[in-house]
């Protein structure tokens, strides 16, 4: 009951903030995005009758605080085998630099495949995504590669991911870490703070449901102008409701604004790019992956090498051999 797997990380499109169920993670939004090359995780997980509790070990050190979501996660699928066998997991965030964009979705995603595979369970990505989002919600994306939809369904069984492209039309993203420390608002508290208290939230995920439709309709025409548009006001107009909270979420920082300012700059030069920021002050920058050199090297004049990372879409997640 041994099994590996790698799961790579997701930067949305069309944004999910915001939960219907808390406890089964059902959004109140759908929500799209785009699974990146560059970010991924590997989990190895271990089902053994040796272990008296769970284990989980992330990048060599043992992390008793996720340990409590990762036993409850793999209580899911013990009970579909019928087993109280503990599990010994570890994982590796692969990371370009010492970003600090290891993502909760790469990782969930990782571990799902990972259970799937030890336990013999032969779930296919779709139904597996169903659980992976009650480990994660965005990691449910993560399932596949390229651009993915979540459909928020409404029980736990259609609550799930849709393959929607494999993106190789030329679509990347640049993303500028401005802070890798981890965010002071967890999104769980900031998603259920805003929804409390922002008037404007109802509007927005009536709008997001706008938004995906216009964004299924920009990727079928492969148009990146008009997937990085929809993406940066759907990103802006999330950022505002947080804003109009009460007390107000801002996770952006001073250097978000200013490669923010850049960004549009760019633009008026006439290269593709627009803003996709999350619950966090780093920027990420839809692009043309054509065009990243001339994007990152504009970066550079700001920020420091070690803070622009370059991506292209990735791949499904995946069993690796051990
Ligand atoms: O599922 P979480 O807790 O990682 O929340 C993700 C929230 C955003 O990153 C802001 C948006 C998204 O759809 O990924």
């Amino acid at each position: 009951m041994k099994a590996k797997a790698r799961a790579h990380a997701n930067i949305a499109l069309i944004k999910y903030w915001g939960k219907a169920d808390e406890a089964l993670i059902i959004p109140n939004n759908s929500s799209l995005s785009l699974t990146l090359d560059a970010f991924y995780t590997d989990t190895h997980v271990h089902f053994d009758e040796h272990l008296a509790e769970d284990e989980f070990i992330l990048d060599g050190k043992s992390d008793p605080k996720t340990l409590v979501k990762i036993s409850k996660f793999a209580d899911l699928f013990r009970a579909i085998k019928g087993i109280n066998t503990r599990v010994r997991v570890k994982s590796v965030n692969h990371v370009p630099t010492a970003a600090g964009l290891a993502s909760s979705a790469s990782g969930f995603a990782a571990l799902g495949v990972a259970i799937n595979a030890a336990l013999d369970l032969n779930m296919d990505a779709e139904v597996l995504s169903t659980y992976i989002r009650q480990g994660s919600g965005s990691a449910t994306r993560s399932v596949y590669g390229g651009l993915v939809e979540w459909q928020k369904g409404s029980n736990t069984t259609d609550s799930k991911a849709v393959f929607i492209d494999d993106a190789t039309f030329d679509l990347g993203m640049v993303i500028v870490v401005i802070d890798k420390d981890e965010k002071t608002i967890s999104s769980r508290v900031g998603m259920q703070h805003t929804i409390e208290t922002s008037p404007y939230y109802t509007l927005w995920a009536k709008d997001s449901a706008r938004d995906l439709e216009a964004m299924k309709e920009a990727i079928s025409n492969k148009d990146i102008d008009h997937i990085g548009s929809i993406a940066e006001h759907n990103a802006l107009k999330m950022h505002a409701t947080m804003m109009s909270a009460n007390p107000a979420i801002i996770y952006m920082q001073p250097d978000s604004l200013k490669a923010i300012q850049m960004v549009q700059a760019m633009r008026n030069e006439g290269l593709t790019a627009f803003i996709a920021m999350d619950a966090g002050p780093n920027v990420k920058i839809v692009c043309k992956l054509s065009e990243s050199d001339q994007i990152v090297s504009r970066l550079k004049t700001t920020f420091k090498d070690e803070q622009i990372i370059v991506s292209g879409p990735g791949p499904d997640a995946y069993v690796l051999e051990e």
